[in-house]
């Protein structure tokens, strides 16, 4: 069998986008078997090449490479050449960017003019580029402004790994403008209510959909829709989407944010989301019972904080919106089909400021929803875990650097 090797480069949450990578990966049609995995990466060998548009449906990997060559010394501009000398040959101007992983940026530097002279040799003349800014790497500007990921022109990246080098060339590059745009240029929006980014949103629904039974266009529910992030995420993707909110002028925030969308962006107007008012502590209309592939929600995670909580204001906050949520999740359980999926990011409060160290739900709050038919799942699967080590209940994180309120990831399935 003819296998391509991959490095899948992981955003600013390297377990939670590793899962992210592994899950959809596993769920499409090649074999997947894991080369090796770390902080900054995934490396992976597939029975096929990646699927065209597989980046854009991931939120938290921002560039795909396939390896193209592995050296047990540092490879030479030569060998750069080899590899690059195989691309179109009829285009005679291309351009050059190279990235280095763990050995410093100076040595991509010197490999350019070697570079250029070898191109003139072959009769061809190159541009080169390396990294702007504090990294190794090219930034994705670089790399789309450059067009580095069409023929005749190239990003390679030389990677040093513990027994030697390799040199992956980028076939895919994460859509920066298109993630800023669905983040930031959208009519409605409001920090307060703390608004979740875009790619975490594809991130939660990649993760609730890769353990759904059936693949293709699936009916998900958000009944705290806010200002519609999840409901926009998973339209984009062909799923029809059912928004909630318990307060009138969220569900119009949600109406305008996704008229906005499907102005900027292709989604198929057949499957428009559907959205109502609705306080999810109430049963919802029964017709819905039994009709949902998937719940992928960001309730309320209590007000906005300015300092850190001590632990018995934490705890107070817990036992408040576990009076929410629990009557949230008894709504939305007869909602769900057999084997359904709940997805949920719940607060967690940084218990010091730069620490992470953080005030998470109590258990005999989890306890009390598998009592009403839950069961939780690890969200990690097996093959990760010896790098990305599980939570003892099988969450995962997602907080930026300095924020006081995270966000506990959890998968429920239907009991
Ligand atoms: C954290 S926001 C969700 C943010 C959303 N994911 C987004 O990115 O826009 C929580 C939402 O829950 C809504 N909410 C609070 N209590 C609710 C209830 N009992 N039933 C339904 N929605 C509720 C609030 O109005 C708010 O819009």
């Amino acid at each position: 069998m003819v296998t391509y090797d991959y490095i899948f480069f992981l955003g600013s949450h390297p377990t939670l986008s590793a899962v992210e990578a592994w899950e959809v990966l596993a769920r499409s049609e090649l074999q997947v078997r894991l080369l090796y995995a770390a902080e900054d990466r995934l490396e992976v060998s597939l029975s096929g090449v990646v699927p065209e548009d597989l980046l854009t449906r991931l939120g938290g990997s921002n560039r795909i490479a396939e390896v193209r060559g592995t050296f047990s010394q540092e490879p030479s501009a030569q060998d750069l050449w080899q590899i690059l000398d195989r691309t179109d040959m009829a285009q005679k101007k291309m351009t050059v960017g190279l990235s280095v992983v763990g050995i410093p940026r100076r040595q991509a530097a010197t490999l350019g003019p070697e570079l250029k002279k070898l191109a003139r040799e072959a009769g061809r003349s190159l541009r080169f580029v390396t990294a702007r800014g504090g990294g190794g790497q090219l930034n994705a500007a670089q790399v789309i402004f450059n067009t580095l990921t069409r023929a005749p022109n190239r990003e390679l990246s030389i990677i040093k790994t513990k027994e030697s080098y390799q040199v992956a060339q980028t076939v895919q590059i994460q859509d920066i403008q298109a993630y800023e745009l669905r983040d930031t240029a959208r009519p409605v929006r409001d920090v307060q209510v703390g608004m979740l980014p875009p790619k975490l949103a594809q991130m939660m629904l990649n993760l609730a959909l890769s353990r759904l039974p059936e693949t293709g266009s699936q009916v998900i529910l958000d009944p705290f829709c806010g200002m519609g992030t999840v409901l926009q995420e998973g339209w984009l993707w062909g799923h029809q989407m059912i928004g909630a909110d318990i307060s009138q002028k969220m569900v119009a925030a949600s109406q305008s944010n996704l008229a906005w969308l499907e102005s900027h962006f292709s989604v198929e107007a057949r499957i428009r989301p559907a959205l109502s008012v609705h306080d999810i502590q109430q049963a919802i209309d029964e017709k819905l019972d039994q009709s949902i592939d998937a719940i992928v929600t960001e309730p309320y995670l209590g007000e906005p904080i300015s300092s850190p909580l001590s632990p018995a204001e934490a705890d107070a906050r817990f036992t408040n919106l576990a009076i929410l949520y629990l009557s949230a999740f008894r709504n939305m359980l007869p909602l769900l089909k057999k084997s359904g999926i709940l997805l949920m990011a719940l607060p967690a409060y940084r218990a010091e400021r730069r620490r992470d160290d953080w005030h998470t739900l109590p258990q005999s709050f989890l306890d009390s929803v598998t009592d009403l038919g839950y069961s939780l799942e690890q969200l990690v699967p097996e093959e990760l875990q010896t790098v990305y080590p599980p939570t003892a209940r099988g969450s995962l994180k997602y907080a930026r650097p300095d924020a006081l309120v995270g966000r506990e990831l959890f998968r429920w399935s239907k009991a």
